[in-house]
C-alpha cells in the first residue's frame, strides 16, 4: 500500500505544470503564487525523492508560509486533508534542511549532534535522563543558577530531582564557580549554568568543576544563540547545550528549541525520548520500501519540534547576524547615552567572548537616586515604553521559598541583583528614534 506521505508527493510534482491545478479544477489556491512562494525542486535527500525548499526559500519571510497555509487550510474545507500533506511534505524538507543549516551555523568545534525539540524546557528535562547510567531523580541534585527563568528549575523538578541554587557574580550575573564548588555534595548530578542575557558563563571554570566530580555539565543557552568564547559557540562546551527558539528569542519557531549533544549515543537517546520512545519517527516510517515498524523501546515523551514550526525557523536563519548586529547598534547606544544615569550597566564582554546580546539589563543605583526600580518601570510605562524585569530570583518565588524554606538573605547577590534589574527595549526592529526615545525617557524619569 501506498503511505499518504509518498502518494502526496507525487501530487506535488505534478505541481509545476503552469495553470493546471493538481488536486483538481475547482480547488481554489493559485498554484502560480504557491510555485512563486516556494521554489520547489525535485531532488534526493538521504536516497529519497523529497519535494524540497530551495535554499532561496530561506531568504522568504513566514508570510509566505502564512499565505499557503490561508490558501491550503482556510478557502476550501476539501483541501485540508491534502493542504496538510503538502504542507508537512514542505515542512519536513525545511526540517531536514535547517538541521543542516543550524549545524553550520553552531560550527562547533568537534562534532555535535542537534535535535529539535519544543523548548528550553523540554530540552534540560530530556537531556537530564539521558545522564550516565542513571537518569536523574527522586534524591538527587542538580545545581543551577537562582538568576533565571522559572523553566530552568522546572525541568529538574519534573523529574523529582532537587535544583540547587548556586549564587551569582554581581558583575557578570552568571553563576559563581566558587559557589558550585561549595554547593557540590554525594547527591549532585549535574550543573546547568545559565548564559545569562547572553554573556557567556565561564565555561573551563565549570568544566573543571564537573570533571573533577563526575557531573554532567548542560548549558541553559535560551539567551545564547550567538554568544561564543574563542569563536566557538557556548551550547558546545558542556555535554548538552539547550536552546530556545521561544517568542521571544532571536530566532523564534514561536514555541521550539534545540538540543546539541556531543555524544552520539545520548544524541539518540534524546531524540527517542523527545517522540514517544519511538524507534523511527513518521518520516522514517513511510518511506518508498513501504511501511516500516518501530519499537517502544522506553516510555518517552510528545516533545519533538512540529515540522511547521521549523520552516519558520529556517526561513529567520539567515537574519540571525543581521538581527545581532541591529541589536549591537542599539546597545552601543544605550552604553553611551546612558553613562551619566544612576544606572549600573552591563558590564563589557569578557576577552575573546561574544555576547548574544539578548537582553540589555541594567541596575537602578540606589545610592545615587531616591527613584527605585518599580518605579522606573511604572514611568516608562506611561511613557508607553515596556520595560522588563530579569529576573526576581527563583527562590524567593512563593512555591520556592515554601518548599525548601529559603529565606531572604540565602543567596545575597542574586537577590541584591533581583531587586533593582531593569530590562530596556532591545530588539532589531526598533530604530534609531526609539532608541533615542527611551534614552529621554530615562532622563527625564531621573531629573525628577
Ligand atoms: C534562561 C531560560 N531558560 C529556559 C527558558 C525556557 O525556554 P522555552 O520557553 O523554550 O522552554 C527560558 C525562556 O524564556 C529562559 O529564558
Amino acid at each position: 500500500m501506498t503511505s499518504a506521505a509518498n502518494s502526496i508527493t507525487r501530487d506535488v510534482h505534478r505541481l509545476p505544470i503552469p495553470g493546471e491545478n493538481a488536486f483538481g479544477a475547482t480547488a481554489p489556491y493559485d498554484v502560480e503564487k504557491i510555485r512563486r512562494d516556494f521554489p520547489i525542486l525535485q531532488r534526493k535527500i538521504h536516497g529519497k525523492p523529497l519535494v524540497y525548499l530551495d535554499n532561496a526559500a530561506t531568504t522568504q519571510k513566514p508570510q509566505s508560509v502564512i499565505d499557503a497555509l490561508v490558501n491550503y487550510y482556510c478557502e476550501d474545507n476539501s483541501n485540508v486533508h491534502r493542504g496538510v500533506h503538502l504542507l508537512s511534505e514542505l515542512a519536513t524538507a525545511a526540517y531536514e534542511n535547517s538541521r543542516s543549516v543550524v549545524q553550520h551555523f553552531i560550527n562547533a568545534a568537534e562534532p555535535s549532534e542537534i535535535i529539535f525539540v519544543r523548548g528550553t524546557t523540554e530540552a534540560i528535562n530530556l537531556v537530564a535522563q539521558t545522564y550516565g547510567r542513571r537518569h536523574v531523580g527522586p534524591g538527587d541534585e542538580v545545581i543551577t543558577s537562582p538568576y533565571t527563568f522559572a523553566a530552568t528549575g522546572e525541568a529538574i523538578l519534573y523529574l523529582g530531582a532537587r535544583p540547587i541554587l548556586v549564587d551569582i557574580d554581581p558583575r557578570t550575573l552568571n553563576i559563581d564557580p566558587e559557589d558550585v564548588r561549595r554547593k557540590i555534595t554525594p547527591r549532585t548530578r549535574a550543573i546547568v549554568p545559565v548564559h545569562f542575557a547572553g554573556r557567556p558563563c565561564d565555561m573551563s571554570a565549570l568544566r573543571q568543576i564537573a570533571d573533577e566530580h563526575g557531573l554532567a555539565l548542560v548549558e541553559d543557552a535560551a539567551h545564547a544563540l550567538e554568544a561564543t568564547i574563542d569563536g566557538r559557540h557556548c551550547g558546545t562546551f558542556g555535554d548538552f547545550g539547550c536552546f530556545s527558539f521561544y517568542v521571544t528569542k532571536s530566532l523564534t519557531t514561536i514555541e521550539g528549541g534545540m538540543v546539541v549533544a556531543r555524544d552520539a549515543r545520548a544524541a539518540d537517546r534524546v531524540k527517542t525520548l523527545a517522540l514517544h520512545g519511538m524507534s523511527a519517527d513518521a518520516w522514517r516510517r513511510y518511506s518508498d520500501e513501504g511501511f516500516i515498524h518501530y519499537d517502544v523501546v522506553e516510555p518517552g515523551f510528545k516533545y519533538n519540534l512540529t515540522d511547521l514550526a521549523a520552516s519558520f525557523g529556517m526561513h529567520q536563519l539567515t537574519g540571525v547576524e543581521e538581527r545581532w548586529a541591529r541589536r549591537q547598534a542599539i546597545w552601543r547606544v544605550y552604553d553611551r547615552e546612558l553613562a551619566g544615569l544612576p544606572l549600573r550597566l552591563p558590564a563589557p564582554p569578557a576577552p575573546g567572548t561574544r555576547h548574544a546580546l539578548h537582553l540589555y539589563t541594567c541596575l537602578v543605583d540606589d545610592q545615587r537616586t531616591q527613584v527605585t526600580r518599580d518605579q522606573v518601570l511604572g514611568h516608562l510605562h506611561a511613557l508607553r515604553i515596556g520595560g522588563g524585569v530579569h529576573y526576581r530570583p527563583v527562590h524567593l518565588h512563593p512555591w520556592y521559598s515554601r518548599t525548601y524554606g529559603a529565606r531572604t538573605g540565602s543567596l545575597p547577590h542574586a537577590e541584591w541583583v533581583g531587586a533593582r534589574t531593569l530590562s530596556l527595549p532591545l530588539t532589531a526592529a526598533m530604530s534609531d528614534d526609539d532608541a533615542a526615545d527611551v534614552v529621554r525617557a530615562l532622563r527625564l524619569i531621573f531629573s525628577t
